[in-house]
């Protein structure tokens, strides 16, 4: 959800867009690239093959189902937050679909389960609110193991007062009859294999008896086993173990490891100024289109950022720490000029706003030969269309 210290180093790898090939396109748009978007995968499909586990893709991370027929190759299938996501898995991504939200209305169920192979429920109430209507469902039950990693509390699903799954093995363990497998999702941006280790060692250790009456376990998203010296091996054999001492299906669900570092978000100056530094102002807006960093308080990334002049990156909406970073660049910018912000697919397009009426960036992919095609644009009436 936010951003890992190894990612500086994929990224100073990164390149700029190449603006021969994309000189039709107005800025700002996402630019998904495939050819970054592949290491990913096949790291993916080399711990599900390894391992035994089912990766599914969490759109609440990355729903841009231009690419889900290219992702699926690689991955079981999706797992959503919420009925709409639900249903774009089960229409757009091949394989299986899980449905978990941290609450249902009773006006969503019918439609959820129409939707979706599995149902994770949140809480004890859910799961027997819903017990009738799901019945003959696979089910399962969100579990809080009361760890995590989030370095921010905002994100930190075992902060306290918690309400993102059961944490009572006793209470879990009086309804397990009704379910056949338990989601586990307390990892966030963890690139450490021993504390995936040691947590996981923890959830054995407190919930491992209601473990081994389930046919599934899920342990949600937050790995970022896709990260260069991630140790996948390690980690393909602790799931592999996992699996075999309880007798489940595992499975993982991934967002931001899938997509890291496939997309940019293209932008192009406006303006400058000079106000104690140089400041330019691009078409885009962080709070309209790279929201996580504004809440994370981070800077955006910008690739090379190598030279002597030094600029402050602006937003065009009012607010005024609409800023995504300082810089630095071979030349002074002007009008015109076109930049790149790195990192740019994750929690991005899938919290894109209006604010301030700012041009929504068109989305486009660049194909694994080369060739970069528009695949959504934005204009007034979309704009229009989100409000009355
Ligand atoms: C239940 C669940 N699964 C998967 C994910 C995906 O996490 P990430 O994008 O960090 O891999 C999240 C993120 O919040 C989540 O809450």
């Amino acid at each position: 959800m936010v951003r890992l210290m190894w990612l500086h180093r994929i990224l100073t790898k990164a390149v700029n867009v190449d603006p021969a090939k994309d000189i039709a396109l107005q800025t700002p748009y996402y630019l998904i690239d495939k050819s970054r978007l592949l290491p990913n995968l096949k790291k993916i499909a080399g711990l599900r093959e390894a391992s035994g586990v089912k990766c599914l893709l969490a759109l609440k991370c990355f729903a841009t189902w231009s690419v889900f027929d290219f992702m699926s190759e690689y991955m079981d299938g999706s797992t959503s937050s919420s009925l709409f996501e639900v249903r774009l898995g089960h229409e757009k991504f091949a394989g299986e679909t899980h449905a978990y939200s941290v609450a249902y209305a009773d006006h969503e169920i019918a439609q959820v389960l129409v939707c979706s192979d599995k149902i994770i429920f949140n809480s004890i109430g859910q799961l027997s609110r819903f017990a009738k209507a799901s019945h003959g469902h696979v089910r399962g039950l969100r579990v809080n193991p009361g760890v995590s990693t989030s370095e921010f509390d905002l994100a930190d699903p075992a902060r306290a007062f918690s309400r993102l799954g059961e944490h009572d093995p006793k209470s879990v363990a009086a309804v397990a009859d009704q379910i056949s497998g338990l989601m586990f999702h307390n990892n966030c941006e963890n690139d450490s294999f021993e504390r995936f280790d040691e947590m996981l060692t923890l959830i054995e250790d407190r919930f491992g008896e209601i473990i081994h009456n389930m046919d599934w376990i899920s342990l949600g998203g937050g790995v970022h086993f896709t990260g260069d010296d991630y140790p996948l091996d390690r980690l393909a054999a602790r799931l592999k173990a996992f699996a075999q001492t309880f007798g489940v299906q595992v499975y993982l669900e991934p967002g931001e490891a899938a997509i890291t570092g496939a997309a940019t978000l293209e932008v192009s100056v406006l303006d400058t100024m000079h106000n104690g530094k140089n400041l330019a102002i691009v078409d885009s807006s962080i709070e309209a289109h790279m929201l996580d960093l504004l809440i994370y308080r981070e800077p955006a990334k910008m690739a090379a950022n190598t030279g002597d002049h030094a600029w402050m990156i602006c937003g065009k909406s009012c607010l005024a720490g609409d800023i995504f970073g300082e810089f630095t660049f071979d030349a002074p910018l002007k009008a015109g000029d076109r930049l790149s912000f790195q990192d740019a697919a994750g929690y991005t397009m899938v919290k894109k706003n209006w604010f301030n009426g700012v041009k929504m960036p068109s989305i486009a992919i660049r194909e694994l030969d080369g060739t970069t095609r528009l695949v959504r644009d934005f204009d007034y009436d979309d704009f229009a269309a989100a409000l009355s």
